[in-house]
């Protein structure tokens, strides 16, 4: 079979490293890829991103199934231009995709189906916005409606913050009409978890559980990043929050995706907040998240592709997905200087012996050689059979890979 995955991450290089392992699986066109696609065995870099040309190329070349990484060809519709012209693709329609391109249309989709949720209010005027805040408790939380590159939420812990995210996202329109409209939600207290899961439309099944760590800075400290790093499964995901979820969040969620008629074959990403009075859903992502998807991939130990097919045929059923006894953690090394501006261009190298426990994301190949093009440049992973083992492991391989100024943090995988 021949595929066609879109996506140029860490995520994209793990899920095209996964698919490549499937005997079923003899080529894959990653769209427009990065340097670890280029380098990925049975994998070839192709320089599109336009919906129309990428079905084009599908269709072309005789591609039987396209894998679609990030939410942003989601919100936009690739699945229903794909489906329109004949061609499978996995990933929500654009309506069941508004799940996580629109925070309002999520947060009333919860509500009505009964998905425990923090509580909120919508508001698309300024004035009204802020005469909301004048009067509320914080800390509080502040959401742009629509997709703000995963910088779109503001927690407030004054009545000053409130005003100047209002003034930031509304009025000055930061993020280019994402945050006109915009979410006031209550603040929860707990500890967060990322809940993978595959979704065919009549069933969804969890992957293992994630934990994320957002901040550059060891201990949690600093500003927000797009992730530094992975430990799964996470160890407050225990068998009595996992029932909480399926039962409070999963069910329901399902229910919702039936009632409302989404096509929906894709994975749907659950950021929970797991608080004293129970497992709350922080959001959902129609996509698999970066970085946890490079841990959790690494310890699937079932076929991924078969996997997607059964989704795609609605036979989730019918299979069991199979996870490797083992703790998995990536550490990120980013490039000196992220999240703020960052030099790029560096050479990467990569001890041969730990090919397989690095996952790329921005780096680039320039005429065959890896330099870095990106704030996050790879993941490193290291697993064993319990937490100590697998940062042992992953801090020994960071060891055999190396760029200027790579930065990592010290503490992935200890929470306190
Ligand atoms: P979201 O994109 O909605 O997941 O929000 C991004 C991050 O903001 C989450 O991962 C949490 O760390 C934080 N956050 C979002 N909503 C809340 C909330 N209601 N209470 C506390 N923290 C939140
Ligand atoms: N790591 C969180 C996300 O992918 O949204």
């Amino acid at each position: 079979m021949k595929l066609l995955l879109v996506g140029s991450g860490g995520r994209e290089h793990a899920i095209a490293w996964k698919l490549a392992q499937s005997p079923k699986v003899d080529k894959i066109y990653v769209a427009p890829g990065n340097g670890g696609t280029a380098l990925e065995n049975k994998c070839e870099n192709i320089n599109i991103t336009d919906i129309d040309k990428l079905a084009e190329f599908a269709k072309n070349n005789d591609i039987h199934l396209t894998v679609v990484g990030p939410e942003d060809p989601l919100t936009k519709g690739i699945t229903d231009k794909f489906k329109a012209e004949g061609l499978r693709c996995f990933g929500p329609d654009s309506e069941g995709a508004k799940l996580e391109g629109s925070k309002s249309f999520s947060k009333f989709f919860m509500k009505k189906y009964g998905v425990k949720t923090a509580e909120y209010e919508v508001f698309t005027n300024p004035e009204e916005a802020l005469s909301y805040l004048y009067d509320c408790q914080y800390p509080i939380v502040i959401k742009a409606d629509g997709l703000a590159a995963g910088k779109g939420v503001v927690i407030c812990e004054s009545k000053k913050d409130a005003m100047k995210a209002v003034q930031n996202l509304m009025i000055d329109d930061a993020f280019n009409g994402a945050g006109q409209k915009i979410v006031v939600e209550e603040f929860l207290e707990g500890v967060e978890a990322s809940i993978l899961s595959i979704c065919d439309g009549k069933r969804i099944i969890p992957f293992i559980s994630a934990k994320d760590h957002k901040q550059i800075y060891d201990g949690g400290k600093g500003p927000n990043t797009g992730g530094m790093g992975v430990l799964a499964p996470n160890p407050y995901v225990t068998s009595e929050v996992m029932r909480d979820f399926e039962n409070n969040i999963m069910a329901n969620t399902l229910r919702g995706i039936q009632e409302e008629g989404f096509d929906f074959k894709g994975i749907i990403f659950f950021g929970l907040m797991i608080t004293k009075k129970g497992v709350y859903l922080l959001e959902y992502n129609v996509r698999m998240g970066d970085p946890e998807t490079q841990s959790v991939l690494h310890s699937m130990e079932s076929d991924l592709y078969e996997v997607i097919e059964a989704a795609m045929d609605e036979r989730l059923n019918e299979i069991q997905v199979e996870w490797k006894d083992e703790v998995c953690i990536n550490v990120v090394l980013a490039s000196s200087g992220y999240p703020g501006d960052f030099p790029k261009g560096f050479p990467i190298t990569i001890d041969e012996s730990i090919k397989d426990n690095v996952f790329l994301a921005g780096a680039k190949l320039e005429k065959g050689v890896l330099k870095t093009s990106g704030g996050r440049v790879l993941s490193v992973i290291g697993t064993g059979k319990t937490l100590e083992e697998a940062r042992e492991e992953a801090y020994r391989n960071v060891e055999l890979v190396d760029f200027m100024g790579a930065y990592c943090r010290k503490d992935i995988g200890i929470f306190e």
